[in-house]
Order: C-alpha cells, then sequence, then structure tokens
C-alpha cells in the first residue's frame, strides 16, 4: 500500500522514465475535452472530405463507383449538418481543427491517383482509399458516439450514430463495387 502511494505521489518521474509524452499546456482535462476535441478533428475531415470526393469521382470511370462517390457526398454534406447540431447541443461554436490522420489519408489517396492510369486499375485504388478514410470515420464516429453516450449527451450520440451508419453504409456500398464491378476487370486489365 505504502509503495502505491508512493508511486501515485510521484508520477512525473516515473512516467518520465517510461517514456510517457509531457502534455501541452492546454492538454485535454476531462471527457468533455476530449470529445470536443474530436469533434473538432472530424468537422474539419468531413469539410476535407468534400474537397476530396469531387476529385475522386472525377477520376473514377465505373459509373457504378462515380455514383457510390456522388451519394456519399451529399451524405457527408448531411454530416457536416449534423456536427454542427452537435455543437450547438453542447453549447460550443463549431470550430474545425486539422486532422492529420484524415489529411495522410487523402494524401495517400491523391498519391494513387497519380500513380495510374485512369482506368479499371485507377478504379480500384480510389476504391482502396475510400475504405481506408471510411474505417477511420467509423472508428471516429464509433468512439464519439459512446464518448457522448458515457457524458449522457443522449441526442448527439444518436446524432454521431447515425452519421455512423451512414460511413457504414458507404464502406459496404464500395464493397460491393469492387467486388461486382472493378477488381475483377482490373485483374483482367494485367
Ligand atoms: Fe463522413
Ligand atoms: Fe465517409
Amino acid at each position: 500500500m505504502k509503495v502505491t502511494d508512493k508511486k501515485q505521489a510521484a508520477p512525473s518521474k516515473q512516467e518520465a522514465k517510461k517514456g510517457a509524452v509531457k502534455p501541452k499546456s492546454d492538454a485535454a482535462s476531462g471527457l468533455t475535452e476530449l470529445f470536443e476535441d474530436g469533434l473538432k478533428d472530424i468537422y474539419w475531415a468531413e469539410k476535407a472530405l468534400t474537397k476530396a470526393l469531387p476529385k475522386m469521382a472525377k477520376n473514377a470511370t465505373s459509373p457504378e463507383l462515380i455514383d457510390a462517390i456522388n451519394n456519399h457526398l451529399i451524405e457527408t454534406e448531411e454530416q457536416i449538418i449534423r456536427l454542427e447540431q452537435v455543437f450547438e447541443l453542447i453549447g460550443k461554436k463549431a470550430t474545425a481543427k486539422k486532422c492529420d490522420a484524415m489529411a495522410g489519408l487523402i494524401e495517400e489517396g491523391d498519391g494513387i491517383l497519380e500513380e495510374t492510369e485512369i482506368g479499371v486499375v485507377r478504379d480500384a485504388g480510389i476504391i482502396a482509399a475510400s475504405q481506408k478514410i471510411e474505417h477511420y470515420e467509423i472508428a471516429t464516429y464509433g468512439t464519439l458516439r459512446q464518448f457522448a453516450e458515457t457524458l449522457g449527451l443522449t441526442e448527439a450520440a444518436a446524432l454521431l450514430e447515425q452519421t455512423l451508419d451512414e460511413e457504414k453504409g458507404a464502406d459496404k456500398k464500395l464493397t460491393e463495387v469492387a467486388v461486382n464491378a472493378v477488381n475483377l476487370e482490373a485483374a483482367e486489365a494485367d
């Protein structure tokens, strides 16, 4: 017992030994702040996607893929409004904070466009990049919905769940397009 107390009494020294990162002065001190930070991140990410998705659609050739991307663009615009509603529910101004993870995923998608000829192979690459994006969003909204539930923010949790379901739907649709329309053709192009 005494040993435990001692450990708790000097966490910084102990943690430093383990290589723990020293928090910034404005670090989140509770779940509410972590929730808000997450909302700001995904708000930035969704806005960035409203610019990235049209570029992907322009570079796709499969009509099914173009449809899937354009439908998800409409959903993404609604998701931005939904996030603004969540900010309003917690009494905060909707603010975007650069999401490095999403910026990286979009950049990777751009790289795939440059590295492929337009056609089925690029389509397959667009699907691959898009599914990574959807999976990132699924992870994010799953976490945010859980945070909202834990914080007793029932209405916010319901809004986040609605978006989570759309992200899952988009991912499923992309798998269908890959299986039915694109991948086989891309393999034949080899
Ligand atoms: Fe989204
Ligand atoms: Fe999405």
